[in-house]
């Protein structure tokens, strides 16, 4: 039974992964663990259909546990083989929407794991940052990637570089967040449109596949990769029901199966 990261799921199939571990959710070896596991639920759990991953209340992860690391030696930390980096692909890597509800802190790890989700809803007193270079180390857990992946190439090195906090609304301007919220609405708001995402159909888990894949493949590859998941929608039910229900009922009246 895991004791910081639980899964829990509503009735309309979207599971919440809280991460629970006082005062700042720092990310321990424990918790890299624990979220692999969840990752692995959230993935193979047909019962869940879209994700959200929340902090809770007050903070969303103050990163990777500093106390922790700096018991390690480096042997240790090379054993560990890139723990948090695995959780992180892991997270990243389920195929139905994930949004992050972000209040307070999301830092380091913490913001490094925010990018795992499709989807960043903040509070507007979140801070996101990567202040590892103020510790002299860099991010460890796709701060320079995937960061410099969504807000491109000088913003991520102004980030990490710097190892400043940034407002929601500084993130939002920069494409970091996607949308900022009262802290009180911020949690509600990712379930409420993770909950429209999973009425979607499994044609969702497709263009998921097809956008972060894609975006790591020279331009032809990833159009046939496009070309071969757009034919594959074919075999599902989903299209079957969806281009009925356009020529029975006229646009966006389908109820689809996720099949
Ligand atoms: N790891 C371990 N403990 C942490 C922590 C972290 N990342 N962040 C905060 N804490 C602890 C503090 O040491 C403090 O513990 P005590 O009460 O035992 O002293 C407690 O949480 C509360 O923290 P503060 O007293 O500092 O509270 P604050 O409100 O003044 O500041 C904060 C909060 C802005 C989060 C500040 O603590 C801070 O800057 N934390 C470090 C953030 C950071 O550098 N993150 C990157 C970590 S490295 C990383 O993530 C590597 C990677 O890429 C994988």
């Amino acid at each position: 039974m895991a004791e910081h990261v639980a899964v829990t799921t509503d009735e309309h199939g979207v599971a919440t992964i809280r991460l629970d571990r006082a005062p700042v959710n720092a990310l321990n070896p424990q918790v890299w663990s624990e979220l692999g596991e969840a990752a692995i639920t959230c993935s193979t759990d047909d019962g869940i259909a879209a994700v959200v991953l929340w902090g809770g209340p007050k903070v969303f992860a103050a990163g990777a546990d500093i106390k922790a690391m700096n018991a390690m030696t480096f042997q240790e930390l090379f054993a560990s083989g890139g723990g948090l980096q695995e959780a992180v692909k892991a997270l990243a890597r389920i195929p139905k929407v994930m949004i992050a509800a972000i209040n307070g802190y999301a830092l380091g790890g913490g913001c490094e794991l925010a990018l795992t989700a499709d989807f960043r809803y903040a509070a507007d007193n979140a801070q996101l940052g990567q202040p590892e270079i103020k510790l002299g180390i860099i991010p460890g857990a796709g701060g320079t990637q995937r960061l410099t992946r969504l807000v491109g190439i000088s913003k991520a090195k102004q980030m990490v570089y710097g190892g400043e906090f940034y407002a929601a609304s500084d993130a939002l301007a920069m494409g970091l967040v996607d949308e900022v919220l009262p802290p009180d609405e911020v949690y509600g708001a990712a379930v409420e449109a993770a909950r429209g995402y999973a009425k979607g159909p499994f044609a969702l888990r497709m263009a998921k596949k097809a956008i972060d894949e894609g975006v790591e493949m020279d331009l032809d590859s990833a159009l046939r990769l496009e070309t071969t998941l757009f034919t594959a929608t074919f075999a599902t039910d989903d299209r079957r029901i969806g281009m009925d229900s356009f020529v029975e009922h006229g646009p966006g009246q389908a109820t689809f199966t996720r099949n």
